[in-house]
Order: structure tokens, then sequence, then C-alpha cells
């Protein structure tokens, strides 16, 4: 028995597969196109391992998903697979289509058909889970209650847009074709692995660099922060205990302005590697433009899969900021890894 992962070699897919294998679970067979945010190096200590198969490939390559899922059979599809940072969608749209949109749609029609193939027990089994965003719902005022998994799509930037309508592709395959489909809708997720575009290992990285720490606008945006690891404890449970068809909103119960982020990451740092002049890295915070379109506030109400699976987060936000930068600070090479070519002109034609 095995599980097919989509973008396990990106951030939270990595995070995934490494806690899975260390837990004695079925095989996991891993598809990733390894774009500029995957990375077979979070992997490494894996790649040997006998439960686990990597596949350099892309979702939306027909012929390769129907060739994996013939070969390993899976039970439980888990797609991670994505274009995830909003600020390049506005840069560019259509890769975000392509894999999110086109991408999970291949998938979905090949999992039908294979699904199709199984007998009734395993039919019965059988598990699609698509891993989504809490900003498909849009954008929250501060005294509004928290989204709650019958929230309006209400989708802002091109990300969302696409995670929204890949999410509806879901919806429709299991509406139309009975396939079991889950559906998570996950807060702001950090910890190891963390792409540094992404605010929290961004500002790590260009602190311990000298660089300016970026703020957009006036830093007062809200989001509900998870550490990665309650994400993958989250999605285990939905997979093992979800209902078909039903959608499970996770979050971490920590809302955060962006500015709070920036200087609890400042004041671990002041703590951990203090700034050779010892002075505070919150001198090197800098307002920049503000982002087009800026959610202002995302907030999850989590209360469904509490209450129904018995899932709650395991780290406060205290606790995960003081891993993620640890790991940070620990893992200089993987940093410097992916912090070359692509990403640096990234960089400078986003922040010029
Ligand atoms: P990521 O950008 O770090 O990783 C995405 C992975 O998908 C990479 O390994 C990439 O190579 C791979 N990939 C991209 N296009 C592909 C394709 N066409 N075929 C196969 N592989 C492809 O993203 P992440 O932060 O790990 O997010 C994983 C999923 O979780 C995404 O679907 C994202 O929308 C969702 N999500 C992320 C967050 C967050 O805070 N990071 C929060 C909620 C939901
Ligand atoms: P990000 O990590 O890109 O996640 P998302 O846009 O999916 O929420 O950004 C988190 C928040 O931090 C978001 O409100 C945008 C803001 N941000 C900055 O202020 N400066 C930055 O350089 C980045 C990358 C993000």
């Amino acid at each position: 028995m095995a599980i097919l992962v989509t973008g396990g070699a990106g951030f939270i897919g990595a995070n995934f597969i490494l806690e899975w294998l260390g837990n004695d679970l079925p095989a996991i067979v891993n598809i990733d196109k390894l774009t500029y945010a995957g990375n077979i190096d979070n992997l490494a200590t894996v790649a040997e391992h006998a439960d686990y198969t990597f596949v350099h490939g892309d979702i939306a390559d027909g012929e390769l998903v129907s060739q994996i899922l013939t070969q390993h059979q899976p039970s439980a599809i888990i797609n991670f697979a994505a274009e995830s940072h909003v600020d390049r969608s506005i840069h560019g749209a259509s890769e975000f289509i392509q894999t999110n949109v086109v991408g999970t749609l291949n998938l979905l029609e090949k999992t039908r058909e294979y699904w199709l193939g199984l007998d009734a027990n395993e039919q019965q089994r059988f598990r699609f889970l698509h891993v989504s965003t809490d900003e498909v719902y849009g954008s929250l005022h501060t005294d509004d209650p928290a989204f709650t998994e019958s929230h309006p799509y209400q989708p802002n930037s091109p990300y969302s847009a696409s995670k929204a309508a890949s999410d509806h592709l879901v919806r429709a395959y299991f509406h139309t074709h009975g396939l079991p489909v889950l559906t998570t809708n996950c807060s702001n997720n950090y910890g190891p692995y963390q792409f540094p575009e992404k605010l929290i290992p961004l500002v790590i990285h260009n602190a311990l660099q000298g660089q300016p720490l970026p703020i957009y606008g006036d830093g007062q945006q809200i989001r509900d922060w998870l550490f990665v690891t309650d994400h993958c404890s989250a999605i285990r449970c939905v997979l093992e205990a979800g209902e078909p068809g039903e959608v499970y909103n996770i979050g971490g119960l920590n809302e955060k302005t962006n500015l709070q982020v920036v200087n609890t990451v400042c004041d671990l740092l002041d703590e951990l590697e203090p700034r050779a002049d010892g002075k505070s890295y919150g001198r090197q915070i800098e307002f920049v433009k503000d982002r087009p379109g800026h959610d202002r506030r995302y907030a999850i109400d989590a209360s469904k899969i509490e209450t129904e699976l018995g899932w709650t987060p395991r780290e406060s936000f205290e606790s995960g900021m003081l891993k993620t930068v640890q790991w940070y600070l620990d893992n200089a090479k993987w940093v410097d890894r992916v912090t070359s070519g692509d990403y640096r002109s990234w960089v400078a034609r986003h922040y010029a």
C-alpha cells in the first residue's frame, strides 16, 4: 500500500514526507516538478528510504500521472503541488493557472480513471485530499468573525483565485463523479524549509545579511500563523477520519500583525545571534510600497476539525517561532543554496 503526494519537495510537502516516513506509515511516492520552490535537498535524508519514491514530473502531465497511479496503486493522493507565492502571481499569473488549475484538473481526471478501476472496497477507502488555503475566502475586517467552511469564496489575488478554482473543481468531482475527495483550507504556515521569499524566512535571511526588512504598507495586516508540523498533523487527521466531500479549515489561533511577526523575529535574533554592533535587528525594518490588492486580515475558525476530528495545534506561536529562527540559524547552507541564481533576480525585480 502506498500514498501519492504531489509537490512534496516544497515547504509543506517536505515537512509532511519527513514526518510520515519517521512514523512507519505506508510507502510514499512524491511527484514534483522541482520549480524554484521545490528543493530535492529537503528530502536528502530520506532519498534512500525503502518506503520513498521520487518522480520528477508535472501534475499536468496526464500520461505520467496515469503511469504512476497504475504502477504504485495508491490508496490516497495528497495534492500539495502549486505555485504558492502571492507576489509572484501579481507579476504573472499564467504559471498559477497552469499548475493550480490545469494541473489539479488533470490530477483529478487521471485519479477518477484510476479510481473507477479499483474494486468496491478500495474505491470506498480511497481518498483524494486537496491542500488549499484560507486566502480563497478573501479579506476580513478587524471585527468580522473568523472564516468558517461556509464563508463565501472571494479570492482577491491571482494566486487565491487559482486556488479557489482548484477547490471548485475538487468539489465538482465529488458531486458529479462521486470521487471521495477532502479539501483543507489552511492559514499561513511557517517553519523549517520555507522558501525565503515568504515573510518569515525572508526577514530572517535579510536580517542576517544586514539587508532591509521590507514591510508592505503599514504592517497592520493580520495573518493567522500555524507551525508547519501542525498543518501536517491536521492533514493526517483529515486523511484518516475526514468525511468525503467535506471541507476542513485549519488554523493556528495566532492572529498577528505583520509588524508583530517581524518584531518577534528581530527579538529572537537579538537573543540568539546578536548583531556585531549590539543594536537590534529592528533597526533594519523599512516600510515599503504596499502589495496591490493586499488582503487586510485572515482568521480561521477551526472548530469543525477540532470538534469532529479532535485536532488541535500543538505549537504555540512563541515555541514555533523559536524553533523556526533556530532552524534557519542552524541551516545557513540550505539558505545559501536556495538563495542563489533565480532567487536573486526575483528579489531585485520585486523589491526594486
Ligand atoms: P511551495 O511553493 O513551497 O511548494 C510547492 C511545490 O510544488 C514545490 O516543490 C514545486 O516544485 C511543486 N510544484 C509546482 N508546480 C508543480 C507541478 N506542475 N507539478 C508538480 N509539482 C509542482 O508551497 P507550500 O508552501 O509547500 O504549499 C503547499 C500547498 O499548500 C500549496 O497548494 C499551497 O497553496 C497550500 N498552502 C500553503 C500555505 C502556506 O502558508 N505556505 C498555507 C495554506 C495552504
Ligand atoms: P507571505 O509570506 O507572502 O504570505 P501571504 O501573502 O500568502 O499571506 O506574506 C505574509 C504577509 O506579509 C502578507 O500580509 C504580506 C506581508 N509581507 C511583507 O510585508 N513584506 C514582504 O517582503 C513579504 C514577502 C510579505
